[in-house]
């Protein structure tokens, strides 16, 4: 199954992402995982995007673009694939229709998260992940059982360098202006499909499990 995950900064997409995953068995493709393990190891693509990230913008599509059609040609692909964090444009999105073609297949579904600016902003400034395996916490809404602890690996909790309250503005904004424009493309192919992101963590996983199984 090929899944795209849309939604603003805090949805949820990332949470989600790792449970449904886990249910069909595809690879987690995050351009935004990308970019921070590449800005890691100090690549130059790190090193671009750390430019773009640390202000709350996006990474420029050529750089982006490359990024996913690299990953999609690998073997792994082959049983379907979750995107999350990609198309964030238009020219996005028809590279992507693109890379599918040539690669003939297309997309299944286009799931988007829907989630109200106010709490988009109070889920992304209480956000914490964990520095080893990469689960994401929220200080209040979803907390480890031991204050700044992985709950799976025992690994160290950090908090993002775009998650402040100024960077979280821009990156809302970013996506209302480049990104959600895409919501009507994809409506257009008969792809999309609307999931309350405001629920509780486990009654969104089971909304997206039944529309992916329907
Ligand atoms: P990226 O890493 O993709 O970040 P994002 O889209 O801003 O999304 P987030 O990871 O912030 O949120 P999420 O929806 O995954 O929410 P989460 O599940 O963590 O991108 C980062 C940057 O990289 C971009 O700003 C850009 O610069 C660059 N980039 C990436 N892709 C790009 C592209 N294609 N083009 C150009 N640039 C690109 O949840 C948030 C919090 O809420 C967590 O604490 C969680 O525990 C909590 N939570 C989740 N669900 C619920 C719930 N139902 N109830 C209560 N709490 C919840
Ligand atoms: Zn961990």
């Amino acid at each position: 199954m090929n899944i795209l995950f849309m939604g603003p900064p805090g949805a949820g997409k990332g949470t989600q992402a790792e449970r449904i995953v886990n249910e069909f068995g595809v690879p987690h493709i995050s351009t935004g995982d990308a970019f921070r393990l590449a800005m890691k190891q100090g690549t130059p693509i790190g090193i671009k995007a750390k430019e773009y990230i640390d202000q709350g913008l996006l990474v420029p599509d050529d750089v982006t673009i490359g990024i996913v059609r690299e990953r999609l040609q690998q073997e792994d692909c082959e049983k379907g694939f979750l995107l999350d964090g990609f198309p964030r444009t238009l020219s996005q999105a028809e590279a992507l229709d693109d890379i599918l073609t040539s690669m003939n297949r297309k997309l299944d579904h286009v799931i988007d998260l829907k989630v109200d600016r106010d709490l988009l902003l109070a889920r992304l400034t209480g956000r914490r992940i964990c520095k080893s395996c990469g689960a994401t916490y929220h200080v209040i809404f979803n907390p480890p059982q031991q204050e700044g602890v992985c709950d799976k690996c025992s690994g160290e909790l950090y908090q993002r360098s775009d998650d402040s309250e100024e960077k979280v503005g821009t990156r809302l904004d970013e996506y209302i202006n480049k990104t959600a424009p895409l919501l009507a493309y994809y409506e257009a192919k008969g792809l999309l499909r609307q999931v309350d992101g405001e629920k509780e963590i486990d009654t969104v996983s089971k909304e997206i499990v039944s529309l992916l199984r329907g």
